[in-house]
C-alpha cells in the first residue's frame, strides 16, 4: 500500500498528541511530535540563560544544538546533545518559552529542514501548528484538531495534575490563552488550518472517535 504524510496541526489541549500516536499506530507509521522539538531548544536556552527575543544568542545556541526524538509507545524522548531531557518538556514554564523561540523566523528555519528529513520516506503522522501549511504543504491529507478553549483547558489541566504538577485550572486557561494568541499572530507560520484541511472539532468527540474520523479520511486517501 502507499505510504502518505499525514498531518495533524491546531491548539494546545485539543488532543493532537494523543490522537496523532493513535492514528500512526493504526497506519503503521512513525509519529512525530514538532512540538517536542521547540520544546527541547527551550529547555536549553532557559538552562542557559538565555533571552528568547535576542536572536544572535539563539543563532548561537542552534548552531550547537542536535536534538533528536525516539517516538515511544506514550512519549517522545527528547536527547539534547547527547543528553535525554525528555522529563524537563512539559512544564508551564517550557510550554512558553517553547512558544516565544518559536516565533523566531531563524529557529522556525532551523527546524523546518530537521522537520523535511523526517517526512522524506513519507509514512509518518506529524503534529504540530505549521505542518500542513508550510512544513508539508504537500501533504496528502491534513487535519485541524481543535476544540472548545475551556474543554482544552480542563484537559490539560488533568494531565499537569496527573503528572503531579500543582496548577490552578485559571492559570492552565491564562496560559493557554496567551500561547494561543501568541502562536496564531506571530508573523512566521502561524497557528491556522490549511487551505485543504479537515477541520476535527474534538469538544464532544472522546479520543477513538477523533482517531476515528481521521482514519477514515485517510483511508480514502489511501484507496
Ligand atoms: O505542541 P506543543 O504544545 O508541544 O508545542 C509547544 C510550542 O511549540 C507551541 O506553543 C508553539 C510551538 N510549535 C510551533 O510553533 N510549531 C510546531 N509545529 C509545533 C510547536
Amino acid at each position: 500500500m502507499k505510504k502518505i504524510l499525514v498531518t495533524i496541526d491546531g491548539p494546545a489541549g485539543a488532543g493532537k498528541t494523543t490522537v496523532s500516536r493513535a492514528v500512526a499506530l493504526e497506519l503503521g507509521y512513525t509519529y512525530v511530535d514538532t512540538g517536542a522539538l521547540y520544546r527541547g531548544l527551550a529547555v536549553i536556552v532557559n538552562q542557559k540563560g538565555v533571552d528568547p527575543n535576542d536572536d544572535e544568542a539563539l543563532a548561537a545556541v542552534c548552531k550547537e544544538l542536535e536534538l533528536s526524538l525516539i517516538p515511544e509507545e506514550d512519549k517522545t524522548r527528547v536527547i539534547a546533545n547527547g543528553e535525554d531531557i525528555t522529563d524537563k518538556l512539559r512544564t508551564p514554564e517550557i510550554s512558553m518559552t517553547a512558544s516565544a523561540v518559536s516565533a523566531r523566523p531563524l529557529v522556525r528555519e532551523w527546524l523546518l529542514g530537521i522537520q523535511r528529513e523526517f517526512g522524506e520516506k513519507g509514512g509518518a503522522v506529524f503534529e504540530g501548528r505549521d505542518m500542513g501549511t508550510v512544513v508539508f504543504p504537500n501533504a496528502e491529507a491534513k487535519f485541524f484538531l481543535h476544540a472548545d478553549p475551556n474543554i482544552r483547558a480542563r484537559r490539560r489541566h488533568q494531565e499537569l495534575l496527573e503528572k503531579g504538577l500543582a496548577v490552578t485550572e485559571e492559570d492552565v486557561a491564562k496560559d493557554m490563552e496567551k500561547r494561543d494568541k501568541d502562536d496564531s499572530s506571530r508573523a512566521v507560520a502561524p497557528l491556522k488550518p490549511a487551505e485543504d484541511a479537515i477541520l476535527v472539532d474534538s469538544s464532544q468527540l472522546n479520543i477513538e472517535e477523533a482517531v476515528w474520523v481521521i482514519l477514515d479520511w485517510v483511508k480514502k486517501k489511501l484507496k
